[in-house]
Order: C-alpha cells, then sequence, then structure tokens
C-alpha cells in the first residue's frame, strides 16, 4: 500500500491524511476480495524501515492501527475475516498489541478470508531471525545441516502455514519490492499501478485480477507443460 503520503500533500494536506484516507481502500481492498473468494489478503502497512520515519508519523499510524481495528472489528467477524499479523509484533507500542492480539483472538474462527497485516516487518528480519532458530536447532543436535530443506526453512518464516502469494499488488507507481515477502514471491506475478493507495477501488483490484488469469504461469516449465493442448 504505497502513496499515502504524496496523496496527501497533493492537495497540500498533512501526510497523514494520506494514511486515514488509505482506511478506505483497505476496506475496498478487502471486501473485494472477499467477494471474489480469495482466502489470504496480506497488506504491507508498515515495514522495519518505517520505523525511522519522523516520530509524529509513526505515532500517527500506530494510533490509526489501533483506532481501525476497533472500529472494523464487528465488520470483520460479520464477514468471516479472520485477522492475523506477522512481522517483530514484540516492537509495537503496548497499546497496539494488546489491541491486535485481541482482536486476532476475536476473529480466529473465521474463515471466508484471512487478512494478514505486515507490520514492523521486513524480509531480511525475518530471514535473520530464520536463519538463528534454524542454526539454534542444528546447535542443539535437533537437525543436521543435511536435513535443511525448503520446507524446514518455510516452517520458519512468519507466513508459516500460509501459501505464498500469488499476486502482488505495488500502487503509486513504484516497481520494487522494498523488502516485502522475498522468499514468497519467487513466483509471484507482479501488477504495477500508478493508481495511489487512497484512491485504490475494488475496481482496481479486479482489474489486477483479471490481468492475472491471463497469465500463463509456468513456474520454470514451457508452455506446453502446462497449458496442454
Ligand atoms: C504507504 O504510504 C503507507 C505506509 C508506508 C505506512 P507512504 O507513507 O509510503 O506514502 P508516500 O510513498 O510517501 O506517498
Ligand atoms: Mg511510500
Amino acid at each position: 500500500m504505497d502513496g499515502n503520503g504524496r496523496w496527501a500533500e497533493r492537495q497540500g494536506e498533512h501526510r497523514v491524511m494520506g494514511h486515514a484516507n488509505g482506511v478506505r481502500s483497505v476496506r475496498e481492498a478487502l471486501t473485494g476480495a472477499t467477494e471474489i473468494g480469495v482466502k489470504y489478503l496480506t497488506l504491507y502497512a508498515f515495514s522495519t524501515e518505517n520505523w525511522n520515519r519522523p516520530k509524529a508519523e509513526v505515532e500517527a499510524l500506530m494510533d490509526l492501527l489501533v483506532r481501525t481495528v476497533v472500529g472494523e472489528l464487528e465488520e470483520l467477524n460479520a464477514n468471516g475475516v479472520r485477522l492475523h499479523a506477522i512481522g517483530d509484533i514484540a516492537s509495537l507500542p503496548d497499546s497496539c498489541r494488546n489491541t491486535l492480539q485481541d482482536a486476532i483472538a476475536a476473529t480466529a474462527k473465521n474463515d471466508r478470508i484471512t487478512i494478514t497485516l505486515a507490520l514492523s516487518y521486513s524480509s531480511r528480519w525475518e530471514l535473520v531471525r530464520m536463519t538463528r532458530e534454524i542454526a539454534t536447532k542444528v546447535r542443539a543436535g535437533e537437525l543436521t545441516p543435511e536435513q535443511i530443506t525448503e520446507e524446514t526453512l518455510e516452517q520458519h518464516l512468519s507466513t508459516i502455514g500460509m501459501p505464498d502469494p500469488e499476486l502482488l499488488i505495488r500502487t503509486s507507481g513504484e516497481q520494487r519490492l522494498s523488502n516485502f515477502l522475498l522468499w514468497q514471491i519467487a513466483y509471484a506475478e507482479l501488477w504495477f499501478t500508478p493508481v495511489l493507495w487512497p484512491d485504490f477501488r475494488k475496481e482496481h483490484l479486479y482489474q489486477a485480477v483479471l490481468d492475472y488469469q491471463n497469465r500463463e504461469r509456468r513456474f520454470g516449465l514451457v508452455s506446453e507443460q502446462v497449458t496442454p493442448r
């Protein structure tokens, strides 16, 4: 979700206004995804690097997170949405972490769609943590280096139990990955749009999905193998 700050600045408003207006886009993306049967929607809401933004903006984002989670909880439950989070959740302010954990617990039984908020998340953070955990197991004699497989790594990623993303959408015209799910998106289809996040609507999601449906995903194979003719 990118472009909140620019959206606000273009209208002479403070960046925080852009974040507040991005909440509607989250709702649109979530209801849009739910309606077409998407089972997992993961939103990159706050990166490890975002902590280095001006203190007032970080505080405003944390505050917005708490208010949004509290405000949307009833709606999430009404629509069968399970809330989940990945990232260094322990680093969030207490009020934020508690609100989040309460909402995760309150929606745990919902199974129509899982919305995952990546908070204080970055791929490099996750890969370092994974390496430490695996190294610790090897040192303890629970695992030999030869036993380490792709599955071993996947079991130590914060996305454990989740399928790899099929489609990655980035708004605001930037064409980069910014430390997001680097292992998991090995074969994801990428979709970029100049639309700024606060302007993102269900229609944009559907545009991305239609584009995705017309792509041939070969996973390293040749066309005849994946699309028999
Ligand atoms: C995305 O919008 C939201 C977060 C990173 C929290 P930005 O805040 O990155 O907006 P721009 O890129 O400055 O326009
Ligand atoms: Mg940005």
